[in-house]
């Protein structure tokens, strides 16, 4: 196990312990009466065909808040050693399970370090989750670009000195700096040199680590970022290390700079009052298997997304981008459990190949670009699918190449599009988000809204990265890139209009 916190308290060797998880089991399978919610009653009062597809485990084991002996009782309760034991896990003060995601953290967080008024700087890719955290608390926000690489379309990380910069704009200083480390891609930025330059301007770190809840358990992955001098990190457990769906932590150190009792406060806030038992069990569990088993786990992973790599590079026209990039801009480090295939040298696009591959071969991909098809690894994946893939992808692109020609019009067109990077956009934020949110808006058709306030959140998804935020001039160029975008088949998240054929914009 290579991380370690509070050892004093959780001593390593409780980590094969899943407390939360086994108090959760003993009281659901041991028959007790239950004059409680949910109305289901363990499953009697299920429906019978929600019983067979979920199992009589998972309707026994859902049961609600404040069970004694779960989380009421005698302190450390099991839902608190559960946390502990995750703060231990990841070298955290303190941990809090979230049942709304990561985005349900970044809510929390802005809550808690950027209230009415107050100032963060937030880099631009930043998850859509952070800018409805301000909408939330009435915080302002300062934008630091990401680098960016043109050529394949690819947002990277923040460098230290254009922190340093962006911080250095920013009048009267800023209350806290988030940035987001790894990117979708798997590249992970320089957290150490950002921590120095946050903390010299007085501000505490948070960094958006949703993808890399598994760092700091191998030595081939980066290190975590709260050992890199992070303040909080968020890690969204469900995306790699196999918590349910919706689970995820956030993680605070203990540097001191970031205030604890105000980030519990507003966990709560923006928690459901009956958070789901089975999220959080999963949650103990998922923190078990990465303490005791993940290095294990993520070797054999490792191993076999080497093999994957070396096969899909010798596909004619792909070629695998990873490695290779460390030390580029934006880049101090990198994910090997992500697959990204730079798809241009077969003369398709990533959105042929991806949807090829899943007509073909039932293979469903993580995200798909212009430039790039990206699969998701798993802390444990079946190595088998992995060691088909490379198969199923050379396949599918002699096919597609034959049925469309070598150079269809739709790859090179997408690309000509998509010349014009989102993050290079002017962004002039005249309004705080949330009065942009919440003021009275109109749907105007596109060209129409050039000139006025924005209040939506749109984003070509995946990766969710913002292109025009609520409280932001609308510019022309902005529309050109939304529009090269939905018209190169991308999804516009957050767009009210999805069609992009009006915005939402303040009444003037
Ligand atoms: C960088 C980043 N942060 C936060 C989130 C939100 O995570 P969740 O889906 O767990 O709410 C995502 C989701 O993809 C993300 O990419």
């Amino acid at each position: 196990m290579p991380t370690s916190g509070s050892g004093a308290e959780q001593p390593l060797a409780q980590q094969p312990t899943a407390p939360y998880l086994e108090a959760v089991t003993a009281y659901g399978l041991r028959g007790s009466t239950r004059f409680h919610v949910p109305g289901h009653k363990g499953g009697a009062g299920a429906d019978p065909g929600l019983r067979s597809a979920l199992g009589d485990s998972a309707l026994l084991l859902d049961v609600p808040q404040d069970i004694e002996g779960i989380d009421i009782g005698p302190s450390p309760t099991p839902y608190e050693r559960a946390e502990a034991l995750a703060a231990d896990a990841y070298g955290a003060d303190h941990c809090w399970f979230l049942t709304n995601g990561a985005s349900q953290g970044n809510h929390a967080l802005c809550l808690a370090l950027a209230g009415p008024g107050k100032r963060v700087l937030m880099q631009r890719n930043s998850h859509a989750s952070v800018i409805d955290g301000l909408v939330l608390s009435g915080g302002l926000p300062s934008f630091v670009a990401p680098e960016y690489d043109p050529e394949l379309g690819m947002a990277h990380g923040v460098e230290p000195a254009a922190l340093e910069t962006a911080l250095s704009r920013v009048e009267g200083g800023v209350e806290a700096v988030f940035i987001v480390s790894p990117t979708y891609y798997g590249m992970a930025t320089d957290i150490a040199g950002c921590a120095e330059v946050a903390h010299a301007a007085g501000a505490p770190l948070v960094v958006d680590c949703a993808w890399g809840a598994h760092f700091g358990f191998h030595d081939a992955l980066p290190q975590s970022p709260l050992a890199l001098g992070a303040d909080a990190m968020l890690a969204s457990t469900h995306k790699i290390v196999g918590s349910l769906t919706q689970s995820a932590m956030l993680l605070v150190s203990g540097s001191g700079r970031v205030d604890q009792a105000a980030v519990g406060r507003a966990v709560r806030l923006v928690r459901s009052t009956s958070p789901s038992s089975l999220l959080m069990a999963s949650l103990d569990a998922a923190r078990r298997q990465l303490a005791v088993h993940g290095e294990l786990l993520l070797d054999h992973t490792i191993h076999a997304a080497a093999q994957a790599r070396a096969a899909i590079s010798a596909i004619p026209g792909c070629e695998v981008v990873g490695e290779q990039f460390i030390g580029r801009p934006g880049i101090a480090a990198w994910d090997p459990l992500r697959l990204v295939i730079d798809v241009r040298g077969t003369g398709l696009s990533g959105y042929q190949v991806s949807s090829a591959l899943r007509a073909s071969y039932d293979i469903h991909v993580e995200l798909a670009t212009h430039a790039t098809v990206v699969l998701v690894l798993g802390i444990g994946q079946p190595v088998e699918a992995l060691e088909r893939f490379a198969h199923d992808l050379a396949e599918t692109v002699k096919r597609t190449v034959s049925a469309s020609g070598p150079h269809s019009a739709d790859a090179s067109a997408t690309r000509n599009a998509l010349t014009e990077p989102p993050v290079a956009l002017g962004h002039d934020t005249a309004v705080a988000p949330r009065d942009a949110f919440l003021g009275e808006s109109e749907a105007v058709p596109v060209d129409e809204a050039v000139g006025r306030i924005s209040t939506e959140a749109v984003a070509g998804y995946p990766p969710g990265v913002p292109t025009l935020l609520p409280g932001e001039r609308v510019t022309a160029e902005v529309i050109t890139y939304l529009r090269a975008l939905t018209s190169a088949g991308a999804r516009l998240h957050g767009a009210a209009d999805p069609s992009f054929t009006t915005l939402r914009v303040l009444v003037a």
